[in-house]
């Protein structure tokens, strides 16, 4: 059993709490290599924001658990030499089943997410019940989700959205005692959250997808009153860097994320968590597919990795003072 502890990382429950209090929502940024975590912390360090370094199944089977683990314990000391300390937390991205929890918990995460959103709500309970009993004797905080994202994540994907049902949130949350609850109100996975047909166009004939339900949030918030909420699937899918990936060889299609004032709006709310991934994918493969078409002699990947996790960290920084609104919060 490794402690999270040991590793100088911290769980999500301060870290929430002055979230909530302060208007903003903490970065959740996906990572599966070096070049993402060396891009996650520079932005954070260099904007002084907390963040969660956030892990799916699929990156572990990817990473290896001992791998990415001491990479966090390195994330941190990274920061420091970086010459800021932030609070880092490790955590478990959209966990499939008690056992991957465990695997976790006992493997140095300071916190995980049991994802039952699938299951039939009584089974929801009860996983997510015995994963919080678990987590709970070792002070690592645990994320549930009610209701269903379409989209791809990992290996599950629903085509259908179910938005989360407020009058089941307070039930939820007292039957499991989870620390925080991923809600569907309209976000979805990946690159393409929305057909064109879902879809408007604005006077120069760009997509605008529809509204997110923050009526729905908004009964949410009121039933459980200064409680943290997560967003996942809130990758913007910058139009930018579609259009490098397309200009050098890609075929991306009908790429449609969730606008940045609508995210914004969402983090000055309880919404104290937000998930995003894509956009880092995004941004790593446009710069790489523009080094490789510009110069094709080259064979060196620290010739694509290094501006490619450059323009990661950029992007990063950006939303952390533009978007998420946790700038200075560190
Ligand atoms: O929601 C989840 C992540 O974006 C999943 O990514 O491909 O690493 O499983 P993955
Ligand atoms: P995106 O696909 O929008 O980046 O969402 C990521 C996510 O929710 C990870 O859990
Ligand atoms: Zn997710």
């Amino acid at each position: 059993m490794v402690s999270y502890k040991t590793l100088g990382l911290v769980n999500t429950k301060e870290m929430f709490k002055k979230a909530i209090n302060g208007g903003y929502a903490v970065p959740a940024y996906n990572f599966n290599n070096m070049e993402q975590m060396q891009a996650i912390i520079a932005a954070c360090v260099e904007t002084k924001s907390p963040v969660i370094l956030q892990v799916s199944k699929g990156a572990r089977d990817y990473a290896n658990i001992n791998i990415l683990r001491n990479m966090a314990k390195g994330a941190g000391e990274y920061a420091k030499e970086l010459g800021y300390e932030i609070p880092i937390v490790l955590h478990l991205d959209h966990g499939d089943s008690f056992k991957t929890c465990k695997d976790c918990i006992d493997n140095g995460f300071s916190s995980v997410m049991i994802d039952g959103s699938s299951l039939p709500y009584d089974e929801n309970v009860k996983l997510t019940k015995q994963v919080v009993e678990y987590a709970h004797q070792f002070d690592v905080t645990v994320e549930g989700e009610l209701g269903v994202l379409s989209g791809v994540e990992d290996e599950v994907s629903s085509e259908q959205t179910h938005y989360t049902r407020p009058e089941e949130v307070v039930d939820f949350v007292s039957k499991t005692g989870v620390d925080s609850l991923a809600i569907s109100i309209g976000t979805s996975h990946g690159a393409n959250k929305f057909t064109p047909q879902q879809c408007t166009r604005d006077e120069k004939g760009r997509l605008i997808p529809p509204p997110l339900r923050f009526d729905i949030l908004a009964e949410i918030e009121k039933r459980l009153p200064g409680f943290p909420i997560v967003l996942h699937g809130s990758s913007s899918v910058p139009e930018e860097y579609v259009e490098i990936i397309n200009k050098f060889g890609g075929a991306l299609k009908d790429s449609i994320g969730i606008p940045e004032e609508q995210l914004r709006r969402a983090a000055s709310s309880a919404v104290c968590k937000i998930n995003i991934d894509s956009d880092g994918r995004l941004a790593m493969t446009a710069m790489i597919r523009k080094v490789l078409a510009e110069q094709p002699a080259v064979f060196d990947p620290r010739k694509y990795l290094a501006p490619a996790r450059e323009e990661l960290k950029k992007m990063y920084a950006r939303k952390n003072r533009e978007v998420l609104g946790s700038a200075g919060k560190a």
